[in-house]
Order: structure tokens, then sequence, then C-alpha cells
């Protein structure tokens, strides 16, 4: 089997973090999203993998390379415009050839790994499978309807009457039959090819497109609050330790995860957190479901169910930082300058909740 995973799109509900950046790239837990899905793949024992690129494709061929780095080959599929998944299913054919192939969206992250259902669809007859999950409000995502034997009776797009509660998951196994259907649909109302469709079709062609129901967590990390909630997750479930320096005034519990170069001076660290490699926490609080990312100072200050990106600046901040994602090379420090006021350069797309 080969692997395709969807690394275009614009990522606008992530804006400003994605505005100049590939969404996929962006960390959880200090891993970028994407990292983790080449990383699902290849523990499912996939080894040839497709990666379609839209405007970040630059930076996402930097961060990943040829895939040595997990012995896997990358091949690089450029895809004009974010088309739509089913589109870029249909520029990706060359790549994929008549072999079965696993579809994995580079923002997803989903809990356990998808070796078992790799696995089954590999054994199987079936020309398709799909991965679905209860979720809370269905009229966010693709829904399936099953009929009383659990078979797929229809799939539909984001329906304002949902007919159950069971979402598409950004994952889906297909057989060759799925370059006929990615022919045969039209662009949705949004002006794009629908994977949703393109299911759709296969299932009433008659061919034979089997539901997999996931009961563990699957995050699609499209909005920030979702990006928060992937690194809870994550950070939950990380196996931790120190590998960085913790001087004999700090108090940081077995809940975190210290990396190379990182160091912690006179401050307080609750688990589960991760400090990046050469990121300096000094005379400060690090709370629980918190990432530091490399080389990033915190001093003197206090936040919480974070995420802080690379090379950023958090000195002197006065009340505690909460449920905030901060970009790369950002500063928020204490102005002693008066007006007493704050002082800010944001850029755009920025939000600032302010006492
Ligand atoms: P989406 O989250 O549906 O789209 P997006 O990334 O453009 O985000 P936003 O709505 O915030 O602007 O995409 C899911 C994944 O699939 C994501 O990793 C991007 C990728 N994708 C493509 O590679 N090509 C496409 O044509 C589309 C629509 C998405």
């Amino acid at each position: 089997m080969k692997g395709l995973i969807l690394s275009g799109g614009k990522g606008t509900r992530l804006y400003p973090i994605t505005f100049n950046r590939a969404k996929q790239l962006v960390p959880v837990a200090n891993k970028p999203v994407l990292f983790r899905v080449i990383e699902a793949i290849r523990e499912a024992g996939i080894d040839d993998i497709g990666i379609v690129i839209g405007d970040t494709g630059d930076e996402i061929r930097q961060a990943v390379g040829q895939g040595e780095r997990w012995g896997v080959k990358i091949t690089y599929i450029p895809q004009e415009a974010p088309l739509g998944l089913a589109h870029a299913v249909k520029i990706s054919h060359n790549f994929l050839g008549d072999e079965r192939f696993v579809m994995f969206l580079g923002d997803n992250v989903i809990q356990g790994g998808i070796s078992d259902l790799i696995r089954q669809f590999a054994d199987s007859a079936w020309n398709s499978q799909v991965v679905l999950t209860p979720v809370d409000q269905p009229q966010h995502y693709g829904v399936a309807d099953l009929d009383e034997e659990g078979r797929i009776r229809r799939l539909v797009e984001k329906p304002r009457n949902p007919p159950s509660n069971l979402a598409l998951v950004g994952i889906y196994m297909f057989d060759y039959h799925i370059f006929r259907a990615v022919k045969a649909i039209k662009p949705s109302w949004r002006g794009e090819l629908e994977i949703t469709d393109a299911i759709q079709w296969l299932v009433e062609q008659g061919l034979a497109v089997h539901p997999y129901i996931h009961r563990g967590w699957w995050i699609d990390t499209g909005k920030p609050i979702d990006m928060l909630e992937a690194n809870n997750r994550v950070l939950a479930e990380l196996s931790h330790g120190n590998e960085g320096y913790i001087d004999r005034d700090s108090k940081v519990d077995h809940l975190v995860t210290v990396e190379q170069g990182a160091e912690i001076i006179n401050s307080v660290v609750r688990g589960p957190a991760i400090i990046g490699e050469h990121a300096r926490i000094v005379n400060s609080y690090v709370g629980p479901f918190t990432s530091i990312y490399h080389h990033t100072l915190v001093e003197n200050s206090e936040i919480e169910h974070s995420i802080v990106l690379d090379h950023s600046r958090i000195v002197d901040v006065p009340s505690r930082i909460e449920d905030s994602i901060i970009g790369r090379e950002v500063e928020v420090t204490y102005s002693p300058i008066k007006p007493k006021a704050f002082k800010m350069t944001l850029g755009d797309h920025s939000r600032v909740g302010l006492l």
C-alpha cells in the first residue's frame, strides 16, 4: 500500500499563525502535526508516501526532505489551488498507480495510530474503508448515514439535519475505483471536489465501502481551540523525561518533558507540559497543558494551557497567560515606559484578549 498526505490548503482558520506558514507544521507537544502523520503511516508499515502541497510547499519540502529521517520515501505532488480533497486524489493518480492507498489529512491527529485499520483494509476485498467517530456537532462535518446492518447508506457534507452523529475522520482508504469516482463527480457549491461526494459515488455504484468506527479521540486541528485540545491530548499521553537542566530551586513534576539544552531556573513547571530544546524558563510558572517550543524564553511570567512557538520571549508579564497560541519570534513583555498602556505591534489577523 501507499500513503497520501494532504498538506496543501490555506489554513485560514488558524490565522495569523498560518498566515505565511504551513498549518501542518504547527507543533503539537513540540512536534509538527505533519511529522506525527508521517510516523503513524510508517508505523502501519507503509514507506512510499506522497505529500500534496500548495502555496506553503517550499516550507514543507524543507521540513520533511526526502523522508530519510523516518526511513520513508517522499514524493511531492503540487496542487495548483486547494480545489478539494477529491481533487488532491485526482492529481495523485500518477504517483498512486493502481495500488491500494491510505489518505491522511496532514492536519489531523488520531489516538492510537492507524496500524489496525491499515491491516484490516490491506487484507480485505473492500474497495474503500472510511473512519467514523461520534461527534457532538455533526453539522460541521461530513456525516454518515448507516443502515440497520451498519452499512453506509449515504454520506453528506456538513448537513443541516445530520442523519447521525458519526463524522468522517480525515483518514480514508481506497483502491483504484476512487479514480473513476473523482472523475465522475462535479464541484460542490463551494467550488471544491468533495471526497464525500466521491465516496458517495462509490456507494451508489454498489462498491464495498466499509465503515470503521473509531472510539478513541481524534482532532482536526482546523481552529486554534482544536490545536490547544490536540496539544492537551498528546501531552497527556506522552512518556515524559528530562534531558535538560533543572536547578535545585525549581519544582518540576514527572509529567514534564525537558528537551536537550533546555534550562529551568528557579521556576515551577507542572505537567503535562513540554519545554523545548534550548528553551529557558526563569523565575516563572509554567502550568499544565503547555508546550514551549525550542529557543523560547519565559522569564518572570506565568503561563498555562498554551502553545508557544520557537524563538519567542515572554518576559515580566504581570498577569498569567492562558489558553493562548503564541507564534514564532514573538515578544510579550512588560513596558515600564509611560504612559501606562498596552503597547502592541500586532500583525495581520492577530487576536488579543485583554482584561
Ligand atoms: P481543510 O481544513 O479543509 O482546509 P484548509 O487547510 O484550507 O483550512 P481552512 O479551512 O482553515 O482555510 O483541509 C484539510 C487538509 O487537507 C489540510 O491539511 C489541507 C489539505 N488540503 C489539500 O491538501 N488540498 C485541498 O484542496 C484542500 C481543500 C485541503
